[in-house]
């Protein structure tokens, strides 16, 4: 009798859940709920050995292009590699947060687990998202994959949490070691307020007024900061030798770049010195000549030159099309995708086991677009070149040229 009442109250739920579901993905009508990797999708229905990553990015909102690009890398790994690993069908469960929303991300994900039953939750291109899921995959022994999502303390939210993407703190030391030997001495500081940007804030400070430098004003910005015209004409007043930067991916990017361009900074003898996100590989085009002598540190680079960088560009190019320049959040894709496969293929036949996995994801490397990749086995973050690149015109198009390298860089954030 109580089971009985049980299950359908559970028949209820999931009912409920599966509306709920539904009504996520409703700002993105071309997309159904849970849609199977382009690899899969010409499949015959999973088979019980069939491999689940249910993937949770945003589709819509100022983030929207996080999650087309991070759907994108995961797509085209899969494509390359006939939709399986070791003959095992991957399953891929798409999911849209809409944005910045923690708990549309937590009940996306708890969906993910308990009613789909996924091996693996992937995705994460937001902090507020990722923070929120960490606890459901500790609860339920579930590997969650970065690949994204850059604040250094999330892998510590759960023994469960591996990243293959960046923190802020592991692209922002190099910039603040790069600025100090080219004879920069005062900094402005303006980061998004948010984790990520408190982390980029931190760093900058840490090591840059370790060498000798001075940070001599820190603002911070709205997360999707529509106007950055007041926030330049300070800097311009503070008549600083350098702007430091962190903004999102996504739009903010190519506003920054706006008011900056309008307000003359670069005339005013001020550099603007970020980390990639502000000149990734999808804003920077828009933004034209002015990001011409931006110097940023990052971990990749669309014009990152290597065999696996253009045979990553192909596949891109062949799942989303050639419009669309993959950035880092793609490779994040890429990669997050490699790894996972690289765990299955460790494992074995038979059911995912989350433990195990996790074991398996320790040390892992993989020889990525970006350069080698290393999974921390103590931390369980990446390890990875960060580079330093000059935004150069190659053609109609700019890029953000690598010029020099900081290799194996562990995140300093912890
Ligand atoms: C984050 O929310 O962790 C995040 C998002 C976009 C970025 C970097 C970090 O470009």
């Amino acid at each position: 009798m109580i089971a009985k009442f049980g299950s359908s109250w559970l028949s209820v739920w999931l009912l409920l859940l599966g509306a709920v579901l539904s009504s996520c993905r409703s700002s993105d009508a071309g997309k159904t709920e849970a849609e199977p990797a382009s690899g899969p999708s010409s499949a015959p229905a999973a088979t019980s050995d069939a491999i689940k990553v249910g993937l949770i990015v945003p589709f819509s909102g100022p983030f929207a292009s996080l999650g087309a690009q991070i759907e994108g890398g995961v797509k085209a790994y899969l494509d390359t590699h006939g939709g399986a690993i070791d003959g095992r069908k991957v399953e891929l469960l798409v999911r849209d947060t809409t944005g910045l929303a923690p708990d549309v991300a937590k009940r996306l994900a708890q969906g993910l687990i308990v009613r789909d039953q996924v091996d693996f939750i992937a995705g994460f291109a937001l902090t507020p998202n990722a923070m929120a899921v960490a606890p459901l995959a500790t609860e339920a022994k579930k590997p969650m994959v970065i690949m994204n999502a850059a604040t250094s303390s999330i892998t510590t939210k759960s023994p469960y949490v591996v990243r293959v993407s960046l923190t802020l703190p592991q692209v922002t030391a190099p910039l603040a070691t790069w600025a100090l030997k080219n004879g920069i001495r005062n900094v402005y500081s303006l980061v998004s307020d948010y984790a990520p940007g408190a982390d980029a804030e931190a760093q900058f400070k840490k090591t840059f007024e370790a060498g000798g430098g001075k940070v001599v004003a820190a603002d911070k910005v709205p997360v999707n900061n529509p106007d950055f015209a007041p926030f330049i004409q300070r800097i311009k007043d503070a008549k600083p030798e350098a702007v430091f930067v962190f903004v999102p991916a996504g739009t903010q990017g190519i506003a920054f770049m706006k008011a900056a361009r309008e307000r003359g900074l670069t005339e005013a003898g001020i550099r603007i010195i970020a980390t990639g996100d502000l000149t990734e590989d999808q804003q920077i085009d828009p933004m034209g000549d002015s990001a011409l002598g931006v110097v940023t540190t990052h971990h990749y680079s669309a014009a990152h030159a290597s065999p696996e960088n253009e045979a990553f560009k192909a596949a891109f190019a062949k799942v989303a099309g050639t419009q669309l320049r993959p950035n880092f959040m793609a490779v994040g894709g890429y990669d997050g995708m490699a790894a996972i496969a690289a765990v299955v293929h460790r494992l074995g036949p038979g059911k995912i086991d989350g433990d195990k996995a996790i074991e398996a994801f320790k040390g892992l490397e993989l020889s990525s677009p970006r350069g080698p990749i290393r999974i921390d086995p103590e931390t369980r973050d990446v390890i990875q070149t960060v580079y330093v690149r000059k935004v150069e015109k190659r053609g109609d198009n700019y890029y953000n040229v690598e010029f020099e390298e900081y290799p194996a860089q562990k995140d300093p954030g912890k």
